[in-house]
């Protein structure tokens, strides 16, 4: 069978070389791709327009496509799977309706009271005005959040009312985010470790995938901007099995009803980015997806076949299923082009000494090939992903991979997995 991968992320690198491992997969197809998709062995790069959903349903019956996946969120707000989904093609992730869990904070939100879900206090405004007024009953720091898809640079920490009113005034006035900030989440400012809890859910199941832990700062000690993911590692020491047994509990299981509910049954990858304490879990935010850069590190560690767990789930038949892992530890390190988040230069050259070690992959990101070259593409441009017995050997292995890599401007942090060695 073929597979249709949508992205061009390092996620969808990972996911592509997972599929193509599969004997049964004859083609993995990506949509857009990247450098590094277009080099795997079995898989190639395939432009199509992604906002015409029947050219993409056309490519599918063509290419006789058994199984797509859906990478980024934007398609999925879209409603790209229940397009698809109506024209019969195998299509993994959620509807357009679940998929607000991440599309929308207010419906987020809300939805996590309505179905007693541990959270953030909050409040949500559609107005310059009422969101100032209410900063006078907030404490500070606060986190100011735009409603809508914002690249993951949405959500504004305040120290102080001064610099909260200049965010809502950026937000609301300015239209810093377009659309995306005609409502605003105001929410109270949580203390603690984060983690990503991801997992396959199908209808009435759950399938947890192996625990992990991003980097969301730019800078080492988890200084400065917030980035999509500057490394992520798996498993994740501070996802205790008493911890892991709550997040099920207390917001996994809740969240999979609470959609049954509303009849609007989740199938998909469920990203729940949490705040722990004390033994305490809150939600901070939904995913309607796989995480970026959790997913290059959790694929290097699953033995079991990625396209037979998704055609299982899409078909509801995970009854029974046992996901198999490597005991290994795995950690991945984003190298990124310089100036990132910010403004950043592409088309830099990249240069890459091979190895073929099987414990060691290079996942591409922001990565095209132009005649015979590799050039940057993005702000995050490869995750160095590496396996090692601990997560001190891995961390070691994944740094021997970053210096393989070189370009004009390149930049990573030297810290990746730190909370989880300490
Ligand atoms: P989100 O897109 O909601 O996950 O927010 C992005 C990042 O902002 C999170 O990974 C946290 O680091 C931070 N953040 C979001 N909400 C809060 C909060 N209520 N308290 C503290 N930090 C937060
Ligand atoms: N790594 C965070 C995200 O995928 O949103």
């Amino acid at each position: 069978m073929n597979v249709l991968i949508i992205g061009s992320g390092g996620r969808e690198h990972a996911l592509a070389w997972k599929c193509a491992q599969d004997d049964f997969v004859e083609h993995v197809f990506v949509s857009p791709g990247n450098a590094g998709t277009h080099l795997e062995t079995k898989v190639s790069n395939i432009e199509l327009n992604l906002n015409e959903f029947n050219s993409i349903e056309k490519f599918c019956l063509i290419e006789k496509v058994g199984l797509v996946i859906i990478g980024p969120e934007q398609p999925l707000v879209d409603g790209l799977t229940d397009y698809l989904q109506s024209k019969n093609i195998k299509t993994f992730g959620p509807s357009k309706h679940a998929a607000q869990l991440e599309g929308s904070k207010t419906f987020s939100k809300d939805f996590f009271v309505k179905y007693n879900i541990p959270t953030a206090r909050y409040k949500s405004f559609d107005n310059f005005e009422s969101s100032v007024e209410y900063l006078n009953e907030t404490s500070f720091p606060t986190v100011v959040k735009a409603d809508g898809l914002a690249a993951g640079k949405g959500v504004i920490i305040c120290q102080n009312i001064e610099e909260a009113k200049q965010a809502l005034d950026s937000i609301f006035n300015d239209k810093t985010f377009g659309t995306a900030g005609n409502r605003v989440v105001i929410e109270e400012f949580l203390e603690g470790e984060e983690a990503s809890f991801i997992a396959v859910v199908s209808k009435d199941k759950i399938i947890p995938l192996a625990t992990s832990q991003d980097h969301k700062a730019v800078g080492d000690g988890d200084i400065g901007l917030n980035t999509g993911g500057m490394g992520a590692y798996s498993p994740a020491p501070i996802v205790t099995d008493e911890i892991h047994e709550k997040i099920l509990n207390q917001v996994m299981y809740p969240t999979m009803n609470g959609l049954i509910e509303e009849g609007s049954p989740y199938l998909g990858f469920l990203y729940a980015g949490l705040m722990i304490k004390d033994c305490e879990i809150k939600v901070l935010e939904f995913n309607c997806r796989f995480g970026d850069p959790e997913t290059q590190p959790i694929l290097f560690r699953l033995n079991s076949s990625l396209v037979e767990l998704c055609n299982l789930a899409i078909d509801d038949k995970l009854d029974n299923y046992s996901i198999e892992w490597t005991e290994k530890h795995s950690c991945g390190v984003v190298i990124a082009s310089a100036g990132y988040p910010e403004k950043y230069e592409s088309n830099k050259e990249v240069s890459i000494k091979e190895n073929n070690n099987e414990d060691l992959k290079l996942f591409h990101a922001g990565t095209k090939y132009e005649n015979g070259m590799i050039l940057t593409n993005g702000g995050r441009v490869f995750c160095a992903t590496a396996l090692g017995c601990d997560l001190k050997d891995a961390q070691k292995n994944a740094y021997n991979l970053v210096n393989n890599v070189k370009f004009e401007g390149a930049f990573f942090r030297s810290d990746i997995g730190f909370k989880g060695i300490k």
